[in-house]
């Protein structure tokens, strides 16, 4: 059920869970010092509950409420990429909830880029802690229908639109002045090196990235990886031989016969900012197979193909 912002606020200062708007994908929030909201959040998800939440903040200054340590790196990349897609894993105070940080010793911060977002954590004047709004496993919801499809219309959610950056936040932990990526996303590694200077890419105690499920981001359907159009085509006509339906998705432009298919202009933003919604869309096709073309192995579309490979294994 869709909400107007009042009421979201009135609900996460009541302790209920509210699905919100960020600009990478929807989340699944609650009041970040409430256990018995947070609780609500795990078995929403029916998510393990070893794997820890982002906090989101509105406002730098937050950060020292969570955190025990806020050094000068991690500072210097909240600094650049703060409002935006990128979460800082830093050591937690002790008076962070264990069900925040899933029994770990450190807590993920991000202030979002969502101007509705922001006005809702400003306003309110809440933490809040969030998790993509999806089941655990399933596809990252980028508008507010595929929230309200994926865990029922009951669900109160403030519609924000659909995501700007479609893919889930870049994460880099830090301790001191080291540091190390745990999850891709549309900050770039090189862009983190270029912030990070001379900085050691390697902490004194590696962190484990409890969420980081080889399985994961997956549509219903099965789902295979291409990297040659040829060969994505010639699978298509085996399935149709087969009399089994598949469905296609190319990167540029190009048809694929027999086949129900889906182009996404090739430029990394309008794919990541696309991409889920279209899988979302192929997935209730009622094929028997997802056919997806991978983009090229370079540095720029890593966090795409992370995102692909991991929906496609099995
Ligand atoms: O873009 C995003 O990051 C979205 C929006 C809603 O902010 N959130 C999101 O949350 O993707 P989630 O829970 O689906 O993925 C967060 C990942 C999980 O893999 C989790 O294990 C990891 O971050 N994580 C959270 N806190 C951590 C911590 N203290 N140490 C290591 N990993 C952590
Ligand atoms: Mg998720």
């Amino acid at each position: 059920m869709r909400i107007q912002l009042q009421e979201a606020i009135n609900k996460l200062k009541d302790g209920e869970v509210v699905a919100i708007p960020t600009e990478t994908v929807y989340g699944l929030a609650a009041d970040a010092s409430n256990e018995d909201a947070l609780r609500q959040i795990y078995a929403i998800k029916a998510r393990p509950s070893d794997n820890p939440l982002i906090v989101h903040i509105a406002e730098m200054n937050q950060v020292e409420q969570f955190a025990s340590g806020f050094s000068p790196l991690a500072k210097k990349l909240a600094q650049t990429f703060w409002p935006g897609p990128f979460t800082l894993v830093l050591p937690a105070k002790n008076t962070v909830s264990n069900i925040v940080r899933g029994n770990q010793p450190t807590v993920a911060l991000r202030i979002p880029n969502h101007p509705l977002t922001l006005q809702l954590l400003k306003e309110s004047g809440l933490a809040l802690a969030a998790p993509s709004a999806n089941k655990y496993t399933q596809l990252s919801p980028t508008s507010a229908d595929h929230v309200l499809t994926g865990l029922g219309d009951a669900l109160p959610v403030l519609d924000g639109g659909a995501c700007e950056v479609g893919i889930e936040s870049t994460i880099v932990a830090v301790q001191g002045e080291n540091w190390q990526l745990l999850r891709l996303g549309m900050v770039t590694e090189a862009s983190i090196e270029a912030v990070a200077g001379s900085a050691a890419k390697k902490l004194s105690q590696p962190i484990k990235a409890p969420g980081q499920h080889v399985l994961h981001y997956s549509p219903r359907t099965p789902m295979r990886l291409f990297t040659s159009r040829e060969a994505l085509i010639a699978c298509a006509n085996a399935h149709i031989k087969s009399n089994a339906p598949a469905a296609a998705l190319v990167l540029g432009s190009g048809a694929v016969p027999n086949c129900s298919y889906f182009e996404l202009n090739k430029n990394v933003a309008d794919v990541a900012q696309q991409l889920y919604d279209t899988l979302h869309k192929m997935d209730s096709l009622g094929a028997k197979e997802l056919l997806i073309e991978a983009p090229p192995n370079e540095s720029e579309w890593l966090a795409i193909l992370d995102r692909l490979t991991r929906a496609a294994h099995g």
